[in-house]
């Protein structure tokens, strides 16, 4: 199965406005210069016309004209989108000349794009850290209904295939919230499926990860996977979702038969939910390098809109994938 494939099929049949901020890398240049050819995504840039129009011609790229620019120091609607960010943070004292401030900055700028309705979703993060691609989504994107807390997925696609979907998994919280309560955990296992369902195209079974299995060990840590199932229950009645299990009952038959029988998840899950971000984002990075995994992600999910974070290190065609998951996202928002 080629996942990316089947993502860029989709993200092509619906085209999505995906907002590219960096415009200053030319990373992100060649990968808009790709999405456009391939027809995956309209493409908006973020910077100054000429700058944008000298770089694609040294860099010998021939799809640029069709992008849509926007210069943050001549912006039409930035009276609209200062007015519209005041109106969002005023509980925070926000002022209008902050506003302004702000809308140079090419990533409170895309923000407060897809907030009015300009823009689909946003790909940032090869030239900015983490923090600050997500700070302004939190402030002026904010979270969807229902849901308080951003997360990070990673669609993991094994090289044994008798795991997940065709050794097809997700795994969440690996990226964005270091130490979820027990109502956070129930919301970032909601979004998830919301995930897996979007972009990885299956019916979550999700197991909600401790280190005990159905009540072998009680601890305060314990209690918050079982209250945090029951929780995510309660949000979503049709969730196919068991907790507590520890990682081989989740996955393992024979074991999730003999820990936990009778449970519909243990021993063929095929999301993980961790604890915390700890054990999550070490147990996508061991696989990653122990079990030679390829991880896809990470997807941000619970945002009122698809906004999606680079690796630093990220390469032109990781830029493209991204893009083509951030469109995927927003065709799911719409349905
Ligand atoms: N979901 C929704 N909103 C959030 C979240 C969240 N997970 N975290 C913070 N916020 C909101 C806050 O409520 C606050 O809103 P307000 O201004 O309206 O009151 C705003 O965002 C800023 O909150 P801070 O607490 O100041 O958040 P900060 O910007 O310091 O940190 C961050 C947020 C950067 C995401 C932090 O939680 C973090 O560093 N997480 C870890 C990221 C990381 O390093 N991941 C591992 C590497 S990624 C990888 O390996 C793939």
């Amino acid at each position: 199965m080629d996942l990316i494939r089947q993502v860029k099929d989709n993200a092509k049949r619906n085209l999505q406005r995906i907002i590219l901020p960096e415009t200053y890398d030319h990373r992100i240049l060649k990968a808009a210069d790709i999405i456009i050819q391939e027809n995956i995504a309209n493409v908006i840039l973020i910077g100054n016309n000429k700058a944008i129009k000298s770089d694609s011609s040294n860099l010998k790229l021939k799809n640029l004209d069709k992008a849509t620019i926007v210069d943050p120091e001549k912006n039409d609607k930035k009276d609209i989108y200062a007015d519209l960010m005041v109106e969002i943070r005023k509980s925070k004292g926000l002022t209008k000349d902050e506003a302004y401030e702000m809308l140079k900055n090419p990533l409170y700028l895309s923000t407060i794009m897809i907030k009015n309705g300009d823009a689909d979703g946003e790909v940032a993060g090869a030239a900015n850290a983490t923090g600050n691609v997500l700070r302004p989504a939190f402030q002026f994107v904010k979270t969807m209904p229902g849901i308080n807390v951003v997360s990070g997925a990673f669609l993991m696609i094994l090289m044994d295939k008798s795991f997940g979907k065709d050794g097809l998994m997700v795994f969440a919280d690996c990226a964005v919230h270091p130490d979820p309560d027990e109502k956070e955990l129930a919301e970032i296992a909601v979004a998830t499926a919301n995930t897996t369902r979007a972009i990885a195209g299956l019916e979550p079974r999700i197991a909600m990860l401790s280190f005990s299995t159905k009540g072998s060990a009680q601890h305060e840590m314990v209690d918050k996977v079982i209250n945090a199932t029951k929780l995510a229950k309660q949000m979503d009645s049709t969730l196919k979702i068991d907790g507590e299990l520890q990682a081989d009952a989740a996955i393992i038959k024979e074991v999730g038969e003999k820990k936990a029988p009778g449970s519909e998840i243990a021993g063929n899950a095929n999301v993980l939910i961790f604890p915390n971000l700890e054990s999550g984002n070490i147990a996508y990075k061991l696989i990653q390098r122990i079990a030679h995994a390829e991880a896809i992600g990470p997807v941000l999910q619970g945002l009122a809109a698809p906004i999606n974070d680079l690796s630093r290190g990220c390469s032109v065609d990781d830029i493209v994938n991204l893009v083509a998951i951030t469109a995927n996202q927003a065709i799911a928002k719409k349905v």
